[in-house]
Formats: structure tokens, C-alpha cells, sequence
């Protein structure tokens, strides 16, 4: 059985250009889906799949995120004063035991390999580790991370989060070139990042949930010697491959949002706002209605 998997490394040092002018000064990690920061939803995901330690990959201008997981004492007086018992229970979860949680630098964007390479003193050699991309929001009964961690216990090697995607679409992700289909889990051969279209290997995409062992940290470590653009992540998984180490693909069960486009943002928007009971039926009636004025005027 594989090593438990207790750390979680957040790369949370891209520039959210995407996002301009907001990200200029806001983290896009906190921008809030209904009452949410996005990193919020992360950071449960991973304590649903029993991650205890929490590495950031920071950049400048992401203060509020350090921010937001302190304590706010001010805040909770005020809310224990007037009796709001339900909002300070929320904001336990907001709270990091001292010490869970360790920020590192990215002080150059290279790239989503680089800022995960950020952070390997943070890792011991024998230690597999997940990396959760806060903008890829997964809407699931049982949390993604969490799903992956139980395939993980059986297989031990890397396992990287996919779904079906159209082929036009291809070209935006790594696609995994499957070797062994086994429904759930795929076993890889290889794994291509945004192949031209009409040469991805599958319609299997990777998206932004990974277990890792550490042997990526050393590959990430040859790539950035070795490299002048970004580094990417892609490039160190299909190394293991090529050491003929183990890496599975897991189709996940549920839905993921691309909270790092604007579309897909808006449509998390959506549909966090009708999963929640406070909302759905103010909310319904007005999709409801506007649905209904579009229509009338085609
Ligand atoms: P994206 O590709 O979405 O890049 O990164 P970005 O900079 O966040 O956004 P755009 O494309 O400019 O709008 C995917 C994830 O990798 C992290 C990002 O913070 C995001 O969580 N990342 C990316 C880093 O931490 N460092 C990098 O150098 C690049």
C-alpha cells in the first residue's frame, strides 16, 4: 500500500493576466464564487482527502491570501457580540492551525513546473505529495482530491486528475496517450502538453489536480538547468514514464470549472449560486426570467 498523502503543495503565483485589470491588485485565488474565495473551495477539497500540510507558491501582490487564512479577532468579537453564531462557525474554516500552513516565493512566473519545483525543500525524499490548481474548481459528491487518494492507495505512482474533452478542444491541455484503459484509471504512456490539433494522442485532458512523488521534484530540477521558457509540470510526469515509474490518469467523478477563464468563472458562478438553498429560488427565478425574455426576443 502507497504512502498516506498528507501534504498539498497550492501554486498560486501566476500573474491572472485573464483576469486584468481585477487581478492587478486582487489574488485571483481570492475571487469569490457566491460568498467564497476560490482558494476556500481548495483548501477544503484537500482536507476532505485528509492533507494536514499546506504549501503556497506565492508571488508578490498575494498578501491577502496570507491574510485571509489568519485568525480575525476583531471580527469574531464583533460576530460573538451580536450572536452571528452561524458566520463565526463559517470562519473557523477559514483558520490554519499555527504552523499547517507555509508560504514560499516564486519571485519569476516560469511557470507552473517551476513553482512547484518552489517548493521542494518543503518535501521530504520518500514523500508524495498532491498539487492542487485553485482554478480548477471540481464540483463533486465526494471531493476529487479525495477520490484520487483512494485509487492512489492501491497504486502508489503519480496520478493526474483527467476528463473527456471534444477533440477541438484538445489543444488547450496535456492529453495522456493511454496505454491500459481500466475505466476509472488509465495507466499512460506518455503525455503530450497542447498538442496541434489532429495529433492529440486521446481526448483525455489533464486538469489541475496531481499526486506526486518526489523523483518529479529531481526532474524539475534537471528541466530548469536545462530550460529557457516556462518549465511545465507535463514534461517532468512523462519523465516518470520514461524511467518506466508508474503515472495513472483518474476519471474523476464530477464537474470541473475553469475558474481561470472568464467563461468558465461566470459559469461556476451559475451553478454554485443554484446549489445553494439560500439562493436557488431567488436566483432560479431570475435565470428563469432572463432565459425567458432571450427567448421571446429570437
Ligand atoms: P495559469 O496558466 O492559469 O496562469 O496557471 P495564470 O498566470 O494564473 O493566469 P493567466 O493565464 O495569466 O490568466 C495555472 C496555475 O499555475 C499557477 C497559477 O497561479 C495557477 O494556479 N502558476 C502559473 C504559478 O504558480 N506560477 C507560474 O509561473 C505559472
Amino acid at each position: 500500500m502507497a504512502r498516506k498523502v498528507t501534504k498539498a503543495v497550492f501554486p498560486v503565483a501566476g500573474l491572472g493576466t485573464r483576469f486584468l485589470p481585477a487581478t492587478k491588485s486582487i489574488p485571483k485565488e481570492i475571487m469569490t464564487l457566491v460568498d467564497r474565495p476560490l482558494i476556500q473551495y481548495a483548501i477544503d477539497e484537500a482536507r476532505a482527502a485528509g492533507i494536514k500540510e499546506f504549501i503556497f507558491v506565492t508571488s508578490r501582490g498575494k498578501g491577502a491570501l496570507e491574510d485571509y487564512f489568519d485568525t480575525a479577532p476583531e471580527l469574531e468579537t464583533a460576530l460573538r457580540k451580536k450572536g452571528k453564531d452561524t458566520l463565526l462557525e463559517e470562519l473557523k474554516s477559514t483558520n490554519m492551525d499555527s504552523g499547517a500552513i507555509a508560504y514560499v516565493r516564486q519571485n519569476k512566473p516560469l511557470g507552473l513546473g517551476h513553482a512547484v519545483w518552489c517548493a521542494r525543500r518543503l518535501i521530504a525524499p520518500n514523500e508524495p505529495f498532491a498539487v492542487i490548481l485553485p482554478d480548477d474548481v471540481i464540483a463533486a459528491e465526494k471531493p476529487c482530491l479525495q477520490q484520487m487518494v483512494e485509487a492512489y492507495e492501491e497504486t502508489g505512482g503519480c496520478m493526474v486528475a483527467s476528463m473527456e474533452v471534444p477533440p477541438e478542444q484538445a489543444s488547450l491541455y496535456g492529453v495522456l496517450d493511454i496505454r491500459d484503459d481500466m475505466g476509472a484509471m488509465v495507466s499512460v504512456n506518455g503525455m503530450v502538453e497542447k498538442p496541434a490539433a489532429g495529433t492529440e494522442p486521446s481526448n483525455l485532458a489533464v486538469i489541475g489536480r496531481y499526486i506526486l512523488t518526489p523523483k518529479v521534484l529531481q526532474s524539475l530540477n534537471k528541466l530548469k538547468s536545462g530550460s529557457g521558457g516556462e518549465i511545465q509540470l507535463t514534461d517532468a510526469i512523462a519523465h516518470e514514464i520514461e524511467e518506466e515509474r508508474p503515472v495513472y490518469g483518474y476519471r474523476f467523478r464530477g464537474q470541473r470549472f475553469d475558474c481561470g477563464s472568464k467563461a468558465g468563472f461566470l459559469q461556476a458562478t451559475v451553478a454554485f449560486g443554484m446549489a445553494r438553498e439560500d439562493l436557488q429560488d431567488e436566483f432560479g427565478d431570475y435565470l428563469r426570467s432572463m432565459t425567458a425574455t432571450q427567448l421571446a426576443a429570437q
